[in-house]
């Protein structure tokens, strides 16, 4: 792990399932509800991107819910279940090896973060949420800048706060263009490459690649 002075972590699809909300509704959704909760997810990021690129800045949680209007109207999904949808969003599944990791990490010296688009009132709702609370130093959003990553005026934030370099700062990532975004500002990123992707061509190769984060516990 370079011997980090700190460990910073993306939060969607990397510390939290984003599927899990549909996923808990796939008997009213019924077998499209994978497709649908990759579409919300893809949608989602396009419009993080968009708004950047427009400076037409709204919040990750307004983002997420218009999102989901168009990938509801998309894939026909009854009205019904917006509710549903929006609250089980909040409460999203940590994956299973994410609080037993961080106990480990915390017992040694860097700082645990992190760095994401969720709001403050999101990300502290969620590790709340998932009893993860007590294992972070800091909870840095993008709200603090007011744009979304990649631009990096986002991953200025922890460089700002903790005054070390940029490579004294491992950052992890299930979001390949995340890994990019944060590799090529000058962050040791390494991916979590949970679902055995192939990676970006965007001018940065992580130096280690990992399949859940417990074997981030194993790297030297
Ligand atoms: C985040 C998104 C990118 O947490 O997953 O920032």
């Amino acid at each position: 792990m370079y011997n980090p002075k700190a460990i910073v972590f993306d939060a969607y699809g990397t510390l939290f399932d984003v599927n899990s909300a549909a996923e808990k509704c796939k008997g009213k959704i019924g077998n499209k509800w994978e497709n649908f909760a990759n579409f919300w997810r893809t949608t989602q990021l396009e419009y993080t991107w968009l708004r950047s690129l427009m400076k037409k800045h709204k919040n990750f949680w307004q983002i997420t819910e218009d999102s989901l209007d168009k990938s509801m109207e998309n894939f026909q999904i009854d009205k019904s279940l917006r509710n549903d949808l929006l609250s089980l969003y909040k409460e999203l599944s940590p994956y299973p090896e994410v609080k037993n990791v961080l106990e480990n990490l915390k017992k040694k010296s860097f700082k645990l973060a992190i760095l994401s688009n969720g709001t403050p009132e999101l990300l502290n709702h969620l590790v709340k949420s998932s009893d993860l609370k007590n294992l972070f130093d800091d909870i840095f959003s993008v709200e603090e800048v007011k744009i979304y990553k990649p631009d990096p005026k986002v991953y200025d934030i922890p460089i700002n706060k903790y005054k070390v370099s940029k490579g004294e700062i491992t950052f992890l990532s299930a979001n390949t263009w995340d890994v990019s975004g944060a590799g090529n500002y000058g962050y040791n990123s390494i991916w979590v490459n949970r679902n055995n992707s192939v990676f970006d061509k965007l001018d940065y190769k992580p130096k280690n690649e990992i399949k859940n984060l417990k074997q981030l516990l194993d790297l030297k």
